[in-house]
């Protein structure tokens, strides 16, 4: 075995994290929802999410018979909303195609939609002990600084060099350890900035450290500033209700309650007129928010419209529904949408 193996093996035994919720567990479905949660989430966000998630759908039956509304509730919040509709299809695929068992072997899980190569080699390794690398963010990071690989890690090159070296260096024994043992290195020593090499089990022998290069491996991305888009939603709110527009299941926010849109060049109160039938209505513009996905910068530009009580014409087409104020929190919104919901003066006619 790779003497980089066996000494983050007997390091995580002694240093890593050994009480995060879902370890001790070799059941697949509890270790699966785990990953995939974690997937560009840290730690403690998770675990609040992931023991309520569990408390509701506690298997992969109850789950793959849930309303996905209801599980777009629960990830409300937590981003990446690719994940949650996955998370669910997987789900019914597991019923559906394998008996309500999980396949325990990591070729046949990666097969399962959401889960990669590196989520099912994880999965596999902690549930069944299977010898089979992981190669998330935080690896590569450590692989990158301990290894001296110059170059973006995901350049398809590079990613090709860090799997070969992941499978190179896997251990003989203690399967289920070593993919932990990485994790914990990346999250807790071998962190982005100011990592913390004098607590590393593998600082004599890493390349970053002897020639000082921590900041400059992994190589950054060439930067690219992101494009920006622009929205302009409107918030609809009378007393007791808001208007919210189901998201088409695919896209942005897929599956989402989200504030109904202005189209680009149309005014607020055409808009309110469009959607329900309201001519002249006054609408006040409200400070934009900001939000950055992976491929864009978002300017959100909400209108208000407060109404002293439903319109007449109740507005029922395009996925648009009234939602009362105390239904909220039960429901899946965009992160920006619940911060400007939350943040809403109380209900004030003008
Ligand atoms: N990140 C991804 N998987 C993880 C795990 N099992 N424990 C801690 N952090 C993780």
């Amino acid at each position: 075995m790779s003497d980089f193996a066996y000494r983050l093996i007997a390091w995580q035994r002694r240093h890593g994290r050994h009480d995060l919720p879902w370890q001790g567990s070799h059941d697949p479905y509890r270790v699966w929802l785990s990953e995939i949660m974690l997937q560009q989430t840290q730690v403690d966000t998770v675990i609040p999410y992931y023991l309520r998630f569990l408390d509701r759908f506690p298997d992969v039956t109850s789950l793959a018979g849930a309303q996905s509304e209801a599980v777009m509730a629960l990830w409300s919040g937590l981003g990446y909303y690719a994940r949650a509709r996955n998370l669910h299809r997987a789900a019914q695929a597991v019923v559906q195609l394998h008996g309500g068992e999980f396949p325990r072997n990591a070729a046949v899980l990666a097969e399962l939609p959401g889960i990669g190569r590196s989520t099912a080699a994880a999965i596999a390794a902690f549930c069944f002990g299977e010898r089979a690398a992981i190669l998330d963010g935080n690896v590569k990071r450590v692989l990158c600084r301990h290894f001296g690989i110059e170059g973006h890690p995901d350049q398809p090159a590079i990613n090709r060099q860090l799997w070969a070296l992941a499978e190179s260096l896997l251990p003989a024994h203690d399967c289920d350890v070593y993919p932990q043992a990485q994790m914990d290195l990346g999250a807790t020593v071998c962190t982005r900035t100011r990592p913390a090499c004098l607590h590393c089990p593998v600082a004599e022998t890493c390349l970053a450290r002897r020639e000082g290069r921590q900041a400059e491996l992994p190589t950054p991305r060439a930067r690219r500033s992101l494009p920006q888009r622009e929205w302009q939603v409107l918030l609809v709110r009378t007393p007791q209700a808001v208007l919210l527009a189901q998201r088409p299941p695919i896209g942005i926010w897929g599956g989402l309650l989200s504030l109904p849109e202005i189209a680009p060049g149309e005014s607020a109160s055409a808009a309110a007129l469009r959607y329900l039938g309201l001519a002249g209505a006054q609408c006040n513009e409200l400070p934009p928010l900001r939000h950055t996905f992976t491929h864009f910068q978002l300017n959100l530009r909400p209108w208000l419209l407060e109404l002293a009580a439903l319109p007449k014409q109740l507005a029922d087409a395009a996925g648009l529904r009234w939602v009362a104020l105390d239904t909220l929190a039960d429901c899946g919104l965009p992160a920006p949408v619940r911060v400007l919901l939350d943040g809403l003066a109380p209900f004030r006619l003008r």
